[in-house]
């Protein structure tokens, strides 16, 4: 099936954040701080207020205080929970280079950029400090394991600590991956209006339409349904979206005081600086074997930059402790506080980087073994939950190995690296796996049956661009017998059914299901109606009556026949609204959507240029609902790991603490001459247990390990091993 709102994409008519034309609209331009760290001593707002159009300079001596506003890095041991951690303009104090100081409000976005440019700050600068390198051994456990020892983020022992120290055959290898920032096509915008005093309404980037509800209604002292999110559209947010930013704030603050709506859109400059990216991380790895090729014992360490006021917590271990057998297995995450502005979660989140290590250690120990890298992983392969000794709820990563390991060639590969080559191009086979929970959470959905025979079904979700609006259109046709066409699905406003934040692969796990019984309630319904309005259906059992297009029907009775479009006027409306839980199964079985991902690469012998010239992503994510949007989101990850293998690197310069990656001709990303024609395979095998529908999710596991499969292809293209991501041709040559 086609993506329903694929016209309107293509065609310009899908509105965005920044695309609501609203009366009497006013546009909102941030102003950063030129310094990293230290305090604002004075703000010259007055030739910025002169300046044509301006309608307001709000700075930290004029905002209003939302009655919920909490200070800055009160605690910065709560992150996410209170979405916006840093409350803008509510002090003087600088954080992070380019920290909104200042927002221009005026009649025009050129006015505003104008006089946004004539805001003049003085400052009282503080030394700062934004290398992580320098600053590892300031490196703490998060609070969060300090306070819970069961905690993910605590460090975790199975068997003998650090064991690998005393393994007869063992390596110790250090990875680093760098700053990357999320980048989607979208900026990051928000149209803000105050219909009333007391009533907001929010066009928005976000991934969650009740999360920034109940974020900016807190803010505001307000209650929750007074405040209203709509984002129908979103053009790509890959975690960016995942909680409220600065800018939010800054543009919802306007709206107050110039009293009209205020649109603020992002530039690609402030979209490296002001939402989050994926945190620069040193990790370690020490690991043991046996000569037969059984693991002893991994000690999987990592450091992760967060920020000062917000500490930022990711899985980055977590496919550690549960991918392979090993007796003896030790995790340590720790955090760097830098004055920069927070992470947040990027696509494969935390366990994207950890893979990275992982899967380069499977790698290298697999060549001192001289052992072939997938037999490797087979010899060690789990068929329960190692971490929580549970059977897994289902797995099928052995069958993902196969059908990749073919369709890339593997046999091709040679054990020995700079064996193949092509001319000036050496050639290398790698291949890198990847998990993520099966997450499922509670969810609404709301289903009504309108008397022309059409269903129309709401949720607050987003679809930030995977399909959901398309899988959920076809969960509900194949539940209901009704045609596609004849469906509506409706989403992305904090008014629908209520349904959780876009992320964590977890939204067809989450809401499929209750789009599912929402259709199954209005059957129920049709048949009660059936029952009480037509005599043949009153006796009729419950699985004898068929829901065909447009009308039931009764097995065995010819001529009983009751038209939809009869019931729904007879009752005078058929909505229903369900909610739908998690089973408990999840107590269990250990649930995870499993990846492996081969690549062949190409490296030019005097250049160092690498060009993936083969990349297969294979996936056991449950049952596949859709094969085309669900492709495409196996691609586009795969993309994503091209980018990080070989591209992504937003850079610093620590004297300044200001990032010179200032636009996507610095920061690169891959284009399509960078990827070649991805090919995806999928198990499409039922999982019994998280949900009826048999689905795990997809979006993590899409990038969790392109990026060591690439690199571990480099190494047998050309036996170096580049522990620093990304790798360019000056590791290279
Ligand atoms: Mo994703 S990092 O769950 O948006």
């Amino acid at each position: 099936m086609n993506r329903v709102d694929g016209r309107q994409k293509v065609t310009g008519a899908a509105k965005y954040a920044a695309e609501y034309e609203l009366p009497n609209l006013a546009y909102g331009v941030l102003v950063g701080s030129t310094i990293t760290k230290g305090r604002l001593t004075s703000i010259d707002t007055k030739t910025a207020e002169r300046a044509p159009g301006v309608l307001a300079v709000i700075t930290h001596l004029n905002a209003p205080k939302a009655p919920g506003t909490k200070p800055t890095g009160k605690d910065p041991s709560q992150p996410q929970t209170v979405g916006n951690a840093l409350q803008v303009f509510m002090d003087d104090k600088i954080r992070f280079n380019d920290q909104p100081i200042a927002v221009v409000v005026a009649n025009t976005l050129e006015r505003a950029r104008f006089a946004a440019r004539l805001v003049k700050a003085q400052y009282a600068k503080e030394k700062h400090q934004t290398n992580l390198e320098a600053n590892k051994a300031n490196a703490f456990l998060p609070t969060q394991a300090k306070k819970n020892p069961k905690s993910p983020a605590a460090d975790y022992q199975r068997g003998q600590v650090d064991a690998y120290k005393t393994g007869a055959l063992k390596l110790e290898s250090e990875y680093v991956i760098p700053t990357e920032v999320h980048h989607p096509m979208e900026l990051q915008a928000i149209t803000a209006h105050w219909e009333a005093p007391d009533r907001l309404t929010l066009y928005d980037k976000t991934q969650g339409t009740m999360a920034t509800r109940r974020d900016f209604a807190r803010q505001w002292g307000l209650p929750e349904e007074n405040v209203k999110v709509i984002a129908t559209y979103v053009g790509g947010a890959f975690g960016n979206a995942l909680h409220s930013w600065p800018h939010e704030s800054a543009a919802i603050i306007a709206a107050k005081v110039v009293n009209r709506p205020v649109r603020l859109m992002l530039t690609r400059e402030q979209m490296f600086t002001m939402v989050g990216y994926r945190p620069h991380t040193w990790q370690k790895i020490g690991m043991s074997a046996t000569p037969d090729g059984k693991i002893t014992a991994i000690t999987h360490e990592s450091i992760g930059q967060t920020s000062t006021y917000e500490e930022f917590v990711e899985a980055t271990l977590g496919q550690t402790k549960m991918m392979y057998q090993s007796p003896n297995l030790t995790t340590r995450y720790r955090l760097a506080a830098l004055d920069v502005g927070s992470p947040i979660w990027m696509r494969g989140p935390g366990e994207a980087t950890g893979a990275f290590a992982l899967e380069s250690a499977m790698d290298e120990m697999a060549f001192l073994l001289n052992i072939d890298p997938m037999e490797f992983r087979l010899r060690n392969y789990t068929d329960q939950d190692p971490e929580k000794n549970r059977p897994w709820s289902s797995k099928f990563l052995k069958e993902c190995y196969q059908a990749g390991a073919q369709r890339v060639g593997w046999n091709k590969r040679q054990l020995k690296p700079g064996a193949l080559r092509d001319g000036e191009w050496f050639i290398g086979y790698g291949m890198g796996v990847g998990t993520f929970g099966a997450h499922r959470g509670s969810s609404k959905a709301s289903a009504q049956l309108l008397p022309n025979g059409t269903v129309l079904l709401q949720s607050a979700v987003t679809d930030i661009g995977p399909g959901t609006g398309t899988a959920m259109t076809q969960i509900a046709a194949d539940t209901l017998g009704l045609a596609p066409e004849k469906i509506r699905f409706e989403w992305g406003n904090s008014d629908f059914a209520q349904a959780p934040t876009q992320g964590g692969s977890a939204i067809v796990n989450t809401v499929g299901p209750a789009v599912q019984e929402a259709c199954m309630a209005l059957k129920d319904k049709l048949r009660e109606l059936a029952a009480t309005s037509n005599s043949a259906f009153t006796s009729a059992k419950k699985e004898d009556v068929a829901f065909a297009d447009n009308y039931l029907t009764l097995s065995g009775n010819s001529t009983a026949r009751a038209t939809y479009a009869d019931l729904v006027r007879q009752a005078g409306g058929t909505a229903v609204t369900v909610e739908s839980k998690p089973s408990g199964e999840g107590q269990k079985y250990s649930m995870y959507s499993f990846s492996v991902h081969f690549a062949e690469v190409r490296v030019h012998e005097l250049t160092g240029e690498v060009r993936v010239s083969k990349l297969v992503s294979c996936a056991d994510a449950g049952t596949i609902i859709n094969e085309k949007t669900a492709g495409n989101q196996m691609k586009g990850g795969a993309v994503g790991g091209i980018g990080m293998a070989l591209m992504e690197h937003a850079i610093i310069d620590d004297r300044f603490g200001r990032y010179v990656t200032k636009d996507l001709a610095d920061y690169h990303v891959p284009v399509q001459a960078d990827s070649p024609a991805i090919e995806v395979f999928f198990v499409n095998q039922p999982d019994p247990y998280v949900n009826k529908l048999g689905t795990k999710g997809i979006g993590e596991i899409a990038t969790i390990g392109v990026a060591p499969a690439i690199a571990n292809a480099v190494f047998n293209a050309t036996g170096k091993r580049v522990r620093e991501l990304p790798i360019t041709p000056d590791k290279l040559v």
